[in-house]
């Protein structure tokens, strides 16, 4: 149970709020590369509660922006993409992809170049990595180093980004990804169904949990039951402030972010990569991303409008616990029907919580922290972050989860 004034603290991101201005001291993963096309239209793009429009310009290089014209606010949504920068349609101003005001049209000749040097705008550097535009949005100046990304660099048939939009607060969808009791109840008929170590998490319900802090999060491992002499255990990695590693039960890795539109809604990344590998047909028809592909930027875009999220109650009939037809969706449809922004106050929690308190403590430390003194936790280092990504294993009782997932341990 969390107190209100500490729920409003680590939900609230908009106007100043104080986990705003931590979060935004983070690169943060703003759009699909793809998604950008040299000279093709501006896509909008509202983080925390501000919305901004991202642009590939003609050389290729991305830019990122207010939406709103600096003149008179006319959206850039709207405007021209060409000559590497963005033409306002409502009086020609011209912005190139550092965000810099090059030309303002609308006054007299003799005025336009002065003009044009006086105009301070908020300049947003962006980054492409893994397939993601990532974007700091921070107001202290320079941008941290980059984060080590374990599929940055790889060639991009190696790597497949989903998002979705949900709505929902942003520690919804981050505490859902550390949750690992609910695999064996909400996931049950997926997972059920699958050989291997995720079939294994089906038949406990009540992990126990072990952790340990690391210099960029937690890594939690939560054990089962695997018969009368052995283990079943998940291992995942949280990158703070948001990013989840979690154990895919096949070779792929994935990581999960989960980032604020603003107060009461999400974006939330899929990032899912072969190191060794182009990622194979199987991925899109995985119950992971099943039917999912066909909506890259927002697959929640595929249930709106429908009762339920589009649960299937005949399915349920015929023996599917949950009545979804894919995986992701079972999460997304129980985080948003926790409400916009859930009252922790109010929950009964027990030991299979553990990880979500853990995690808690930590963001609540360290907003206050970053608060009091401008720290942010998990920045020092640019090179921080797991070696491995979330590992699930079976191992015999007598053997330590720590000493196996740090050896020849792999993501299956
Ligand atoms: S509002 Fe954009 S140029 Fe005037
Ligand atoms: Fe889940």
């Amino acid at each position: 149970m969390l107190s209100h004034e500490d729920n409003e603290l680590l939900t609230r991101v908009g106007g100043g709020a104080p986990m705003g201005a931590y979060l935004r001291e983070h690169w943060t993963p703003a759009v699909r590369s793809e998604r950008l096309v040299a000279d093709g239209a501006p896509v909008r793009v509202r983080l925390f509660g501000e919305n901004f429009v991202a642009f590939r310009a003609t050389d290729g290089r991305v830019g990122f922006v207010d939406e709103a014209c600096p003149h008179r606010g006319a959206s850039l949504a709207l405007a021209r993409n060409e000559d590497c920068a963005l033409r306002c349609i409502y009086h020609g101003w011209k912005i190139d992809v550092s965000g810099t005001v090059v030309e303002v049209p609308s006054e007299p000749a003799d005025r336009q170049a002065d003009m044009a040097d006086k105009i301070a705008i908020d300049r947003y550097p962006a980054r492409e990595a893994g397939g993601v535009v990532w974007v700091y949005l921070g107001v202290h100046g320079d941008p941290p180093p980059f984060p080590r990304l374990p599929y940055d660099g790889l060639s991009a048939d190696h790597v497949r980004v989903l998002a979705a939009e949900t709505h929902c607060n942003w520690l919804q969808a981050v505490e859902g990804t550390l949750d690992s009791s609910h695999v064996s109840i909400l996931h049950q008929s997926w997972l059920g169904s699958s050989s291997g170590s995720l079939g294994e998490t089906a038949q406990d319900s009540a992990p126990r949990y072990e952790s340990d802090e690391t210099g960029y999060g937690i890594r939690f491992a939560a054990i089962r039951h695997s018969g009368d002499d052995h283990l079943h255990v998940r291992v995942t990695e949280f990158v703070m402030p948001w990013t989840a590693y979690i154990p895919t039960g096949d070779e792929d890795r994935i990581a999960i972010i989960g980032t604020p539109i603003d107060d009461e809604h999400s974006r939330q990344w899929f990032i899912r990569w072969n190191d060794d590998h182009p990622l194979t047909e199987d991925t899109d028809t995985h119950f992971w991303y099943h039917d999912l592909t066909v909506a890259p930027d927002d697959f929640t875009a595929l249930v709106r409008g429908k009762d339920n999220w589009g649960q299937d109650r005949a399915l349920m009939s015929d023996g599917h616990f949950s009545g979804f037809t894919n995986l992701v969706l079972e999460d997304v449809a129980i985080q948003e029907s926790q409400g916009p922004i859930v009252d922790r106050s109010r929950e009964k929690l027990g030991t299979s919580d553990i990880a979500v308190v853990k995690t808690r403590r930590l963001l609540l430390g360290s907003v206050r922290a970053h608060e009091n003194s401008g720290a942010v936790f998990g920045r020092q280092d640019p090179l921080a972050g797991p070696d491995t990504a979330g590992v699930a294993m079976t191992i015999a009782a007598t053997e330590d989860w720590r000493t196996t997932a740090s050896g020849e341990a792999r993501y299956v």
